[in-house]
């Protein structure tokens, strides 16, 4: 890495000298340029450059809600004028999202800010030498108290200018709240984040190849298979922004219960994203983008998930619902077109109504809404070229159902690629609480970016 008289040039990644602070258009650009070869995916540079701003319109991202980090040599008085002959030493961005947690010992679910950081990038001729270290530890710590110290630094600085984001003074999503956590999907393994104060969670899933030789099942067949009593209908709704909003309340609703009393029966703190309606169009815009470029003229898909519902009459005088369903989005790799193999579908999350239940659901009934939902889901991969179908972290009652359905599947614990890692604040940043204090509920994809 670099000649002894090159290092003399590049500044000790622990010079007090370094600041974070936020690219310019043009830096932001370049570092797209740079990072293409590794997140690009199926797109070339000039739609990787397209899809970047897209994805920060988006109503998740927009308004703040995303923001763009650098390491750099040059103070931050330094004019916007000047910036072209900073170094951007690292970089990375974050994105502000909804979080639910209740305390340990808690009997009510609070509400707070987490932060997932992505894009964390060394430009190839600065690695190696500590600044992506640098930068996280510094970004960890200012994302406790994310906005306010923006305000702080604004107010440091003199005047008004616009900021590199392109934005004024103006508000941010998540002022007034408390910042609880930062996240990140480590595609390095387990230990440099840990590190660095971010330990790893669970970050297993479950596969299923779409291309398996038993038949796709359709609606009938799946009522003949499971045996149900006279009296059975299943009914499968295709998810799409029509009804993804009453999912979501319904899901957080749900997953609040759930958080009280994993807290109360394991006297830890239980955490969860909230199932946010932006969340979900954050990942389909991310497909609409991606497919629109890899099936050039093709239609987005317009069932983005499904809703399963098992009603049994049985001739007795109160009918009994099951329902379970699934919200998923399709990645596509590179030469997606003609190789399957690097396309998945990835059920974002996964939810057995559990509402308005005090008795368990019937096993025969449950594992047949199941069974529609995954014979959906693998259809939808096969409709879009994915050679399979991802979940995350499914639940022992959801490793049962997969048991049950008699579908091809195998488990994967994921040791490099997208692994959860958190960074735990507590609910006022004192930090009594670690990382380890913490179960992460509900820790499947739709968590990610
Ligand atoms: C990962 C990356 C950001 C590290 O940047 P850097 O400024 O060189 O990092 P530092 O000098 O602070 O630390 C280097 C460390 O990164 C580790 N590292 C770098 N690439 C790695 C990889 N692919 N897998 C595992 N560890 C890796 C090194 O082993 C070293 O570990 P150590 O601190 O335990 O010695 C940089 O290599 C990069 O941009 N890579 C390409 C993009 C990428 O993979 N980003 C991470 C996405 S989660």
């Amino acid at each position: 890495m670099g000649s002894l008289a090159a290092d003399a040039h590049y500044p000790d990644a622990a010079d007090r000298s370094l600041v974070l602070t936020h690219p310019t258009a043009a830096e932001k650009e370049q570092t797209w340029r740079l990072n293409h070869g590794e997140w690009g995916g199926p797109l070339d540079l000039p739609m990787y450059l397209k899809r970047e701003p897209f994805l920060a319109s988006t109503s998740l991202a927009a308004n703040g809600g995303m923001v763009h980090w650098i390491l750099t040599d040059a103070p931050p008085t330094q004019p916007v004028s000047q910036h072209e002959k900073r170094r951007v030493l690292a970089s990375c961005e974050h994105i502000c999202k909804r979080v639910l947690y209740v305390p340990r010992n808690g009997d009510e679910v609070r509400e707070g800010f987490g932060y997932g950081i992505g894009s964390v990038y060394t430009y190839p001729e600065f690695r190696g030498r500590k600044y992506a270290a640098r930068m996280l530890r510094e970004l960890g710590e200012v994302l406790k108290t994310w906005p306010e110290e923006e305000q702080l630094r604004k107010k440091r600085s003199q005047g008004d200018e616009p900021d590199s984001r392109g934005q004024s003074n103006g508000q941010t999503k998540a002022e007034g709240r408390e910042a609880v956590c930062s996240a990140l999907w480590s595609d390095i393994g387990k230990r440099f984040y840990a590190s660095k104060g971010w330990p790893a969670f669970a970050s297993g899933h479950v596969e299923f190849p779409s291309s398996s030789p038993e038949s796709p099942l359709g609606t009938p067949s799946l009522l003949e298979r499971s045996v149900q009593p006279h009296g059975t209908s299943l009914t499968l709704v295709p998810v799409n922004t029509s009804n993804l909003a009453q999912l979501c309340a319904e899901d957080e609703a749900q997953l609040r219960v759930e958080l009280i009393r994993h807290a109360r029966e394991h006297q830890r703190i239980a955490f969860a994203f909230a199932p946010d309606y932006d969340v979900f169009r954050w990942h389909w815009a991310r497909e609409e983008f991606i497919a629109s470029q890899v099936f050039p003229g093709r239609q987005a898909s317009e069932v983005r998930g499904m809703i399963a519902t098992v009603v049994n009459t049985n001739g007795a005088a109160k009918e009994e619902k099951t329902r379970v369903w699934a919200i998923w989005t399709r990645n596509f790799g590179a030469g997606a077109a003609s190789s399957p193999a690097k396309n998945t579908l990835y059920i974002l999350r996964l939810v057995i109504d559990d509402r308005g239940t005090t008795t368990p659901h019937d096993p025969k009934t449950l594992q047949l809404a199941f069974d529609a939902i995954l014979h959906s889901a693998l259809d939808g991969a096969r409709a879009w070229h994915c050679d399979s179908v991802h979940l995350w972290n499914p639940t022992p009652a959801l490793q049962g159902l997969i048991a049950g359905s008699g579908a091809a599947h195998k488990f994967v614990d994921r040791e490099v690629d997208s692994i959860p890692s958190m960074m735990w604040y507590g609910p006022d940043g004192t930090k009594e609480e670690e990382a380890d204090d913490v179960d992460w509920i509900a820790n499947e994809k739709y968590c990610w970016c």
